[in-house]
């Protein structure tokens, strides 16, 4: 996950660039660097690898000045090596830039800079920023205007801190999107610091400014100035954040599940960066290093877990089997320990936990282990028995998930099995590099596609509020997506105690359609798949029962429009990828019934966070 720091003040920046770095660390990076202004001159220093490499690269060549920003960085566009760790400056070195995020046309913007004779000195797609900044510079504008003008240039969701050696007394800061977020921290004395995340400088200031998406900041000495794009002045609110740090975590949300939906494009981000290349469509689990003979190897895999995690592996059996033609059995933990499953040395017990301590899952892989499989976690909990005890793991990379119910746990690992099962493909000679270069390439969307849905919150929430007194309801879905139903109407159930059953739409005719009335809303997941038009016929039949109808759907399909009563809107996205963006919407339902109803959202009755008994 990719951290900034920035400074500007009376005192050494270095060391305070460095220490907001290193308490951003436990996010995860592979390389880092800093850059600060001295006399008109910005000097960098860049290493790739852990934070102590660059603290003994300063120490060797000191680096000083009291305006400065700093990064650590998960790669995305090139490898982690020195020449792609961020800060990026342009040939005169009067610019740096930091940034989080993907710049989806990055590849457009570069080839037009290069046509114009401009020289990339790395990979990444960070350098673009600088060079579309400088541009402008070099027109004639000033930094606020030049960065404005390249900022709107750029599509996804982007964090950024930019350095100037010609305006030397100010940073400029600017949020677009969900996908990073930046905080001002306001101190005493004539300073002023900039982060991605609180805890990068809650030592010095606890009075801050969130960044809203859209939105670009000013920063001096003197204090912030904020901005839309559109060059708007933005009154500065500032909110003194508790000595609760995981009050402070809250931020201006009301409820942590309503923050960790919204959380979603950055862990998103984060899920994918440091394992793709967008470049080569190469993907790397450093902790899950596979070689083709393994993958070849694998008669079978087992997929175990419990709860929202189970529901991943629903979706993570489409993927595998189709991708890397692998068979994959599903079956929930608390089942698997008890039926003693058919395993042998030849298969893989894949375990996905947030947590990494659930009681029947952690039970599950005991089972598998025991019976000579290759034990195999998806797991958040850095540190958890699951990572402990498995072979090989692929960490979630979301950071801590406070709320009950589970939402980003439940997307960045069904982009973690994508990427696992394009992998596996490939290594068994299933995917050419070609193909699997365009199933990479869909994935620096996805934060975007979800951030998408997020911008559509208030929708959801008016529909929530119309049907919050409903006491009953179905969740249809088919294929790849029957698991997005199932995952909604839990989503729904444990949260605002609305009975809600979600059921794989084919199936309704053989008993539970007999249920369908006005007073049974069925909330169908149908979005552009390979089970669209059966997925069509079924809301045609709850119709005809007069059951109202709330659709997940893809913009533009108007026989749904026509059809339903409300539709949620989704992207086009490619199906394999859809489950990601198809629950974001019910987790924003089940979200705004739960909260209308003035329940305890973050804390369900008689559920915990982690259960860590059978
Ligand atoms: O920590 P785990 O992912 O192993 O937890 C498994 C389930 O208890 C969990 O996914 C649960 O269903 C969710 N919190 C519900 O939102």
């Amino acid at each position: 996950m990719c951290g900034i720091v920035g400074y500007i003040g009376h005192r050494p920046a270095v060391p305070i660039l460095l220490n907001g770095l290193k308490r951003l660390e436990y996010r995860g990076y592979d390389s880092a660097g800093v850059a600060v202004l001295r006399n008109g001159q910005i000097e960098v220093r860049r290493k790739a690898g852990k934070l102590r490499v660059l603290i003994e690269e300063v120490a060797r060549n000191p680096l000083e000045g009291m305006v400065g920003i700093a990064h650590t960085r998960w790669a995305t566009h090139g490898e982690p090596i020195d020449r792609n760790a961020h800060p990026h400056v342009n040939p005169h070195r009067t610019l740096a830039v930091v940034h989080n995020g993907i710049v989806e046309n990055f590849l457009a913007l570069r080839e037009e800079l290069e046509s114009e004779g401009v020289t990339f000195a790395s990979d990444t797609d960070t350098e673009v920023i600088v060079h579309l900044i400088d541009r402008h510079m070099q027109a004639g504008r000033s930094l606020v205007e030049a960065a404005r003008e390249a900022l709107r240039m750029l599509k996804g969701s982007n964090a950024i801190v930019v350095l100037s050696a010609q305006e030397p007394d100010k940073l400029i800061t600017a949020r677009l999107g969900n996908a990073g977020g930046i905080v001002i921290g306001h101190g005493e004395d004539g300073e002023m610091f900039v982060a991605s995340d609180l805890p990068a400088i809650l030592e010095h200031t606890r009075r801050v400014t969130f960044l809203e998406p859209g939105q670009m900041a000013v920063v001096t000495r003197e204090g912030a100035q904020v901005f839309t794009l559109e060059g708007e002045p933005v009154a500065v609110e500032i909110t003194t954040v508790p000595w609760d740090i995981t009050a402070a975590e809250k931020g201006p949300y009301k409820h942590f599940m309503l923050k960790e939906i919204f959380e979603q494009p950055r862990a998103l981000m984060d899920t994918i960066a440091g394992r793709v290349d967008f470049r080569t469509g190469e993907i790397a689990f450093s902790t899950l290093p596979l070689t083709s003979e393994q993958a070849r190897s694998i008669s079978k895999i087992h997929m175990t877990a419990c709860g929202t995690a189970y529901h991943t592996t629903l979706v993570g059996k489409v993927l595998v089997e189709r991708l890397a033609r692998i068979p994959v059995e599903t079956m929930i933990a608390s089942e698997f320990r008890y039926a003693d499953p058919i395993v042998d040395e030849s298969m893989v017990v894949l375990a996905v936990s947030q947590s990494g301590e659930t009681a029947d899952t952690l039970a599950a892989m005991h089972e598998g282990k025991q019976k000579g499989a290759t034990l195999w976690s998806i797991v958040n909990v850095i540190g958890s028995q699951a990572m402990r005890i498995a072979d090989g793991y692929i960490s979630m990379q979301v950071g801590p998930e406070i709320s009950v119910a589970s939402t980003k746990a439940y997307t960045a690992p069904l982009v973690d099995l994508y990427m696992l099962a394009v992998q596996l493909g490939f290594l068994r000679g299933r995917i050419t590099p070609e193909e699997r270069l365009e199933l990479v390439e869909h994935l620096q969307y996805v934060p975007g596609w979800v951030e998408q849905v997020l911008s559509r919150a208030e929708a959801i929430h008016q529909v929530a509020f119309k049907y919050r007194h409903m006491r009953h309801c179905f969740y249809l879905g088919r294929g790849i997506n029957m698991a997005t139903a199932y995952e909604g109407a839990l989503k729904l159930k444990e949260i605002s105690y609305i009975h809600a059953e979600g059921y794989p739409a084919g199936e309704m005719k053989h008993g539970p359609i007999a249920l369908l009335d006005e007073d049974m809303p069925v909330i169908a997941v149908i979005p552009q798949d390979p089970w669209y038009e059966k997925m069509l016929s079924q809301v045609e039949q709850a119709k005809s029962r007069g059951a109202p109808v709330i659709a997940v759907a893809t913009e533009g399909d108007e026989r749904i429009a026509d059809l339903a009563d409300e539709v949620f809107w989704i992207p086009k996205v490619p199906w394999m990828l859809s489950p990601v963006v198809a629950i974001v919407p019910l987790q924003l339902f089940a979200y705004y019934i739960a909260a209308e109803l003035g329940l305890d959202v973050d804390q369900p009755r008689n559920l915990a966070k982690s259960v860590t008994v059978e």
